[in-house]
């Protein structure tokens, strides 16, 4: 039988989960790497594309130089997370926007799962695949699953794109700066399942570090942040919040 590693955590971190209000969540690949999700670097296999590594068929070039070819590859990733559930890491951090009364859940991935975990108002730093947008009017539309997509813009006819942040491109208008508010205002900022190699999201813990918020990360493995985060819970996700959760409750009696 598969018994869980021990987790030990602080009475520090133990204190400030039980006592924080204002809360950052920023989240990578790996929360959603037990649902099944493959990630980009660590942990999991890497994601290629008919010889094309991710960052070659995931880019503003690609767009311009064949945007079929970059449907192909999202309509393919699409296809496989119509299938797949979140996981309990999602249930647990949809749970938190209830416990803290000053929740912020910040998102690298595009896959959704948060949303179908039912937690609101996700900041999806790099947007999401279940969203279209004009490539001329830039008008946003719904990519429902299991219904064919459509090629052309409602309102003006000209062809879309994914909404998603490729390489070579610049986060939405707005986001990021929603995003590093919420980290420069938290007392208590967890960084769940991301490689922390890519920016500006990578420098959202170090926003929240220097504005004096106890920054622990949740890693099967280590990271750039391992060597500064103020604690580092060395598991899996889906393993280690529910634990954390209750043993940090547990230990005052709630
Ligand atoms: N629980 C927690 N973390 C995990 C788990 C798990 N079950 N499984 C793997 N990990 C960790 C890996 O150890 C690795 O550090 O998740 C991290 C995934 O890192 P990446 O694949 O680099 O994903 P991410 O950090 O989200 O990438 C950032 O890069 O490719 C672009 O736009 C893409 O949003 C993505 C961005």
């Amino acid at each position: 039988m598969h018994s869980a590693p021990q987790l030990s955590i602080s009475d520090e971190l133990r204190r400030r989960f039980r006592d924080a209000r204002r809360v950052l969540v920023l989240t990578g690949a790996g929360v959603s790497a037990e649902s099944g999700v493959p990630t980009f670097r660590g942990g999991g296999n890497s994601a290629v594309w008919k010889g094309m590594p991710f960052d070659v068929i995931s880019s503003a070039r690609m767009v311009q130089r064949d945007l079929p070819a970059v449907w192909e590859w999202f309509d393919y990733r699409r296809g496989l997370l119509e299938a797949l559930s979140p996981n309990a890491a999602h249930d647990e951090i949809a749970a938190w926007q209830d416990r803290f009364a000053d929740f912020a859940l910040v998102t690298q991935n595009i896959d959704g799962l948060h949303q179908k975990a039912g937690s609101r108002s996700v900041i999806e730093l790099h947007g999401s695949i279940w969203r279209a947008r004009c490539v001329g009017c830039h008008t946003r539309s719904a990519i429902i699953p299991n219904r064919p997509r459509d090629n052309a813009c409602h309102d003006c006819g000209d062809s879309v794109r994914p909404d998603v942040v490729l390489f070579g491109e610049m986060l939405p208008a707005g986001t990021f700066e929603r995003a590093a508010a919420a980290a420069a205002d938290c007392e208590l900022c967890f960084v769940i399942g991301t490689s922390a190699l890519v920016y500006p999201a990578a420098s959202l813990p170090e926003i929240a570090h220097a504005s004096g918020a106890f920054v622990c990360e949740v890693n099967p493995e280590s990271t750039p942040l391992s060597h500064w985060c103020d604690e580092s819970l060395m598991g899996k996700a889906g393993d280690v919040l529910p634990r954390l959760s209750r043993l940090a409750l547990e230990s005052s009696g709630k």
